[in-house]
């Protein structure tokens, strides 16, 4: 028997654990484990019943996903299921962790569950662009109905193991002793005579055919786009249950899943699913991080007041500064704001807010941080004004305590020289808005300590964002792909396209938000600030669209003032503004421009070349440690749509030949601008594509 699965009888009952640390996850040699498992306990005559457990953290968390899109090797998943169903002794099986997908839908093959009480279930398939595929489209809806089976799967989130039970999907919960129970549960099923009690025959769910019919016309009636292929094969599969014998069922829910696991979609999203993994995977991650109890934040705009509102989440102590009494009041009462936003949305109790509350502190002086661990600063994007903040910190704060900016653009290096320990100087670039947007940047200097680098990677964990390790340049790795972005969409304006094309065409492509709509939203003023900030270096053969400008210039700065790239009514609605039109329409005569046709195809070529071409040179330029990590910064950061993968990923399924290409015709319109990456040419002479850079 492969050492994936263990094997003891106690009492009677077969005690199969399955091992195969970090998550137990359904790999080939434990699912041959399993059956090789189901098949001794059925010919071994002391054996009564059967204990299907897990050891180390978790009841398995899944199919080994990495197996995905390698050839299938025997047995499957659904043989392992079935042969476990079809086991002619009791099978119990024992949940603890977090039992989920191809782990859960074992546990559904078994005749019993019971679980600890702090253990989740779900089918998270759905996020990995997939379905239940080893008959859990089959199982759950048989024990718990169409309805709730659909809510699992088709938003992927687990639940608790009382709600599980509350619904019929599992038969007991217990505090402790998971092991030590589920054998007394088998011994006391063998004693009573009780044989296997398989899911395949059990009807609970589907005793009332009218509700369970309802129940997948309201789920098909509510799928929202985009449309990507998994959650209407799930609500096929859950009908197929309902009109289908088991078996076609199964043969049903196989086909389906055959068709998603090939999908772009999911390849995408199994990408993302990995890059976020991997972005962790730094130079630094063996260093110990510094303790941080007591964070200071300067500056309590909606910047700062988020970050407050996040670190006092994750259970330290905030120190907030503000440069007088009304700032200050301002500041915690946006925290305060945001506490209330979160328990309105069940995300906090009140009891946890006055909790939080106590933890918060307010002072006008940066002296009040003298024992802090760590602070970021969250001013005004003016680097004198940050330079000036980082010499008083230099001076009060403790030897050993770490200071942060929060700053989008502006050089860590020299923040870091006008102090006197620029090894405790680091980049904690937060997004807006701080409590839902996942990504931080953790930006690292020319003399950052790597103990310093991994705080920051530590402190990212404790907060649910998503760390990515960025290089010093101006804006990093988001902000320097976000600029590409936008120079390539003006200059789609400037040939000929109005911004609701460009943003509609990038909807469609799956940002939640066009490009102008985001400048709008945002402010059109920090990124025209940044222009003026930039405007000596500015290379004179670079393409320069004024259009952004000339808004500014005329009081439009977006959703704030009414105006931007859209026209504002009272109620907040957008409407296209002619005189926007009008105004591109004339910068296009000035500098003889005469408007051509754009195509949606041709927009999004273009962003996306753009996004891909600044990728590849921020690898060039060590920015960024690969190229996976450029896409989880796009994902969780700038609303690139997941199910693409990120911009490298998209890059890679389009191949980079037809990316080079396309960088080699628009070369001619601005030489520095669409100049392909060095990298391309060697990736492309080895057959190279961004993946493979991947690993490491
Ligand atoms: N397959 C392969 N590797 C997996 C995996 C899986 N299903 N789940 C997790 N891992 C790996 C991770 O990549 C990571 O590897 P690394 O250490 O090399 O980076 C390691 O296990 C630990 O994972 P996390 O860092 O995510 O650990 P956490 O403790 O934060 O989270 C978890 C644990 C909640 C189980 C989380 O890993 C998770 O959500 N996993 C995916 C669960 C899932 O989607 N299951 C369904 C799989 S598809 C399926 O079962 C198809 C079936 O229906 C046929």
């Amino acid at each position: 028997m492969a050492q994936a699965v263990g094997w003891t009888v106690r009492d009677g009952v077969a005690v199969v654990s399955v091992d195969n640390p970090p998550v137990n996850a359904l790999g080939h040699a434990v699912r041959r484990g399993l059956v090789d498992a189901i098949a001794v306990a059925e010919a071994d005559s002391r054996v009564r019943a059967v204990v299907i457990a897990a050891a180390g953290r978790t009841f398995p968390a899944g199919a080994d996903i990495r197996e995905f899109g390698k050839p299938p090797e025997d047995p499957w998943l659904p043989e392992v299921c079935d042969r476990i169903e079809a086991c002619s002794k009791p099978v119990i099986a024992a949940l603890h962790g977090t039992a989920l997908g191809g782990g859960f839908e074992v546990a559904l093959a078994a005749h019993y569950r019971i679980a600890l009480a702090s253990a989740r279930v779900g089918l998270p398939e759905v996020t990995l662009g997939i379905l239940p595929g080893a008959g859990g489209t089959q199982r759950t809806p048989r024990l718990i109905g169409a309805e709730q089976a659909l809510r699992l799967m088709l938003t992927g989130k687990p639940i608790g193991a009382a709600e599980a039970m509350a619904m019929g999907l599992i038969d007991g919960v217990v505090e402790d002793d998971l092991l030590e129970q589920a054998v007394a549960l088998a011994v006391m099923l063998a004693d009573e005579g009780k044989g296997p009690r398989p899911t395949r025959d059990r009807r609970d769910g589907m005793r009332d055919p009218v509700a369970y019919e309802a129940a997948i016309k309201a789920a098909r009636d509510g799928l929202k786009a985009p449309r990507l292929p998994a959650p209407g094969r799930i609500i096929d599969c859950v009908e197929a249950a309902l009109l289908l014998p088991f078996d076609n069922g199964l043969a049903f829910e196989r086909a389906a899943f055959e068709d998603c696991v090939t999908s772009p979609e999911s390849a995408g999203l199994r990408h993302a699913f990995f890059a976020e993994r991997r972005a962790a995977k730094i130079p630094e991650a063996k260093e110990t991080p510094r303790p941080v109890g007591h964070a200071g934040v300067i500056g309590g705009g909606l910047m700062g007041a988020g970050i407050a509102h996040v670190l006092l989440g994750a259970g330290l102590r905030v120190t907030l500064i503000e440069r007088d009494r009304d700032a200050l009041a301002g500041g915690l009462q946006r925290v305060a704001v945001m506490e209330e936003q979160a328990i309105a949305r069940g995300k906090m109790t009140e009891k946890e807010r006055d909790a939080q509350w106590a933890r918060l502190f307010g002072a006008l002086d940066v002296g009040a941080l003298a024992e802090a661990d760590l602070v970021i600063e969250a001013v005004y994007e003016d680097e004198a004004l940050k330079a000036g903040i980082f010499r008083e910190l230099d001076r009060v704060m403790r030897p050993g305590a770490v200071l942060a900016t929060n700053t989008s653009y502006l050089d860590i290096d020299q923040l870091a020289r006008v102090t006197s320990r620029p090894a405790d100087v680091i980049g904690l670039h937060f997004f807006s808005p701080v409590p839902a947007m996942k990504l931080l940047e953790v930006v690292v200097g020319a003399q950052t300590a790597p103990d310093v680098v991994a705080t920051g990677f530590e402190l990212a964990k404790q907060l649910g964002k998503v760390a990515v390790r960025a290089g010093v340049c101006d804006g990093f790795i988001g902000n320097r792909i976000l600029t590409a972005y936008r120079t390539a969409a003006d200059f789609l304006l400037e040939d000929g396209a109005t911004p609701y094309q460009v943003d509609a065409a990038m909807r469609a492509f799956g940002f939640p938000l066009g490009p102008y709509q985001v400048l709008d939203m945002t402010g059109l003023d920090i990124s025209w600030a940044r222009r003026q900030r930039l405007a000596g270096t500015r290379d004179p053969r670079a393409r320069y669209v004024a259009i952004g400008d000339r808004l500014c210039e005329a009081g439009w700065f977006g959703r704030k003032s009414g105006r931007g790239y859209y026209r504002y009514d009272a109620a907040g609605s957008a409407s296209e503004d002619p005189e926007v039109l009008a105004l591109i329409a004339a910068e296009r005569e000035a500098k003889g421009i005469v408007a051509r046709t754009i195509g949606d195809d041709e927009i999004r070529d273009r962003c996306l070349c753009a996004m891909v071409n600044e990728g590849a040179r921020l690898l060039g330029e060590g920015i960024a440690l690969r190229p996976s990590d450029i896409d989880v910064v796009m994902l969780a950061g700038y609303g690139y749509p997941r199910w693409r993968g990120g911009p490298m990923q998209t890059a890679d399924q389009r191949g980079m030949l037809q990316i080079r290409n396309l960088l080699a015709d628009y070369v001619g319109e601005d030489p520095i601008f669409w100049a392909p990456a060095a990298i391309f040419e060697e990736m492309i002479k080895y057959g190279r594509k961004f993946s493979d850079m991947d690993e490491g």
